[in-house]
């Protein structure tokens, strides 16, 4: 033990691909649904887009140079599908691949070990004009994709996660249109689940080999009811059901929640996709847990489903209840025990797998004093709180293995662009400088006076 965690404990930061690579057109990376989204006026808070973004894809040997410093172990980044497939399918681009076997082969000559996500978002966008993950057809170039990802770095990357938080692809992307592709299908939406878990489940049964670990990220969330009302109960399962259930039942127990598919009106669409539910419900070796903050609502006083454009999809009337509790600049809620009922949720599901925290952050406005420094108070009190909760578990001997949080770097907000800051480390994206913030010369601090108490 040191510092209160098991000496094996996993130590990262995360980043994704479109957040901060930039070069989007370099080496044959192909368009992604992220660059034609954030190159449609009016989709992006700030007008910009990851165009540049933290420029990692020249810088990442000094970024991965700079994790180690902070004392991390591993490096939790996505591949971009388009740099590797930069039409969605047919012959893979080397020179995609042999970027990430640089970046991995970094990680490696600085003592990090790479987590690789397959998607964290950007589809190419052939494949979306296509039909994108309301059709079947993504799922298969997905696993054709994976297949030639993994062949290519399993000797480098040992740790795999398929996607990450589906649950944003599918309802943000197509139930409420905030994320690319943008589109407002309604119900219609789950459909893009199933192809996204099909995805998975083809990808896992690809890839899945001696020597490796394989998981997925999910972006599940405690739902609280607002009262015990029997309507405020039901718009939690409901919500529940979409957030949580929808996902980690189909994983871990190879089977939808009926009262979801019954809500959304989406029963009979689903039975009639049952046979992909072994392949969906594979076991997996670990499941990567992204946490941010607890969901508290309430139902309406009229009908709860008008089934609009929504990341609802048959609850669109439910609201979000603020219960009065401390925010983030994103306006989430701070709740580090949420973090804990989270976790413990998903071990009584199942008992036996190793959970990582995948991600974890906050997002604040700082700014770069006088003297240069970061002064991200509040972010170093919602990290350390965070960590408290997770020591606690390590300590109890429950199967979290590790830590990531998000982000290595300020980056590209998605829909808020750069007007949100989740780093541990400041990008001036004028000089694309990178300061360490006070937060990340805490866990510095944390990680290495640790190990120095270990020896
Ligand atoms: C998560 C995403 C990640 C980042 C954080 C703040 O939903 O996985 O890319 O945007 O939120």
């Amino acid at each position: 033990m040191t510092n209160g965690f098991p000496s094996g404990f996993t130590w990262g930061a995360a980043t994704a691909s479109y957040q901060v690579e930039g070069a989007v057109s370099a080496d044959g990376r192909g368009p992604s649904i992220w660059d034609t989204f954030a190159h449609t006026p009016g989709r992006i808070a700030d007008g910009t887009t990851g165009d540049v973004a933290d420029e990692h894809y020249v810088r990442f040997a000094d970024d991965v140079r700079l994790l180690a410093d902070l004392g991390l172990n591993a490096y939790r980044f996505s591949i971009a599908w388009p740099r590797i497939v930069p039409t969605g399918s047919g012959t893979a681009n080397q020179a995609g691949l042999d970027f990430y076997r640089r970046l991995a082969e970094t990680c490696l000559e600085n003592g990090v070990t790479p987590y690789a996500t397959l998607y964290h978002w950007d589809l190419p966008q052939p494949l979306e004009d296509a039909g994108g993950w309301l059709v079947r057809d993504t799922a298969e170039r997905f696993r054709d994709y994976a297949a030639v990802t993994h062949d290519a770095l399993s000797d480098v990357v040992k740790h795999w996660m398929t996607l990450n938080e589906p649950w944003c692809s599918a309802f943000l992307g197509y139930g409420n249109g905030e994320h690319a592709p943008g589109r407002t299908e309604g119900a219609d939406a789950l459909k893009a689940v199933h192809h996204l878990l099909l995805g998975h489940g083809l990808a896992l049964d690809a890839i899945r080999s001696e020597g490796g670990t394989y998981g997925i990220a999910l972006n599940p969330a405690p739902i609280h009811a607002a009262s015990d009302s029997p309507a405020d109960r039901d718009a939690a399962r409901r919500i529940d059901g979409l957030r949580n259930r929808l996902f980690l039942e189909p994983l871990l127990s190879g089977q939808y929640p009926a009262d979801v598919l019954e809500d959304t009106g989406m029963s009979e669409w689903f039975a009639a996709q049952e046979a992909d539910l072994p392949l969906i419900g594979a076991p997996l070796d670990f499941i990567g847990v992204n946490y941010y903050c607890p969901t508290t609502v309430a139902a309406p006083d009229g009908p709860i489903s008008s089934l609009v454009a929504s990341t609802q999809p048959g609850s669109e009337n439910v609201v979000a209840v603020d219960t009065g509790l401390p925010q983030t600049q994103m306006g989430w809620p701070i709740q580090a025990t949420g973090l804990r009922d989270l976790l413990v949720t998903i071990n009584k599901l199942a008992p036996e797998l190793p959970l990582y925290v995948t991600e974890n952050g906050s997002a604040y406005p700082d700014e770069v004093t006088a003297d240069g420094t970061v002064e991200d108070d509040e972010r170093l009190d919602y990290l350390q709180q965070h960590v408290a909760v997770c020591r606690d578990l390590a300590a109890e001997g429950f199967p979290l293995k590790g830590y990531f949080a998000w982000s290595l770097l300020d980056n590209f907000e998605w829909s808020w662009g750069y007007s949100r800051r989740f780093g541990i480390v400041y990008v001036d994206y004028a000089t694309q400088a990178r300061i360490v913030k006070k937060s990340g010369r805490w866990l510095q601090n944390f990680l290495t006076s640790a190990r120095s108490g270990a020896e």
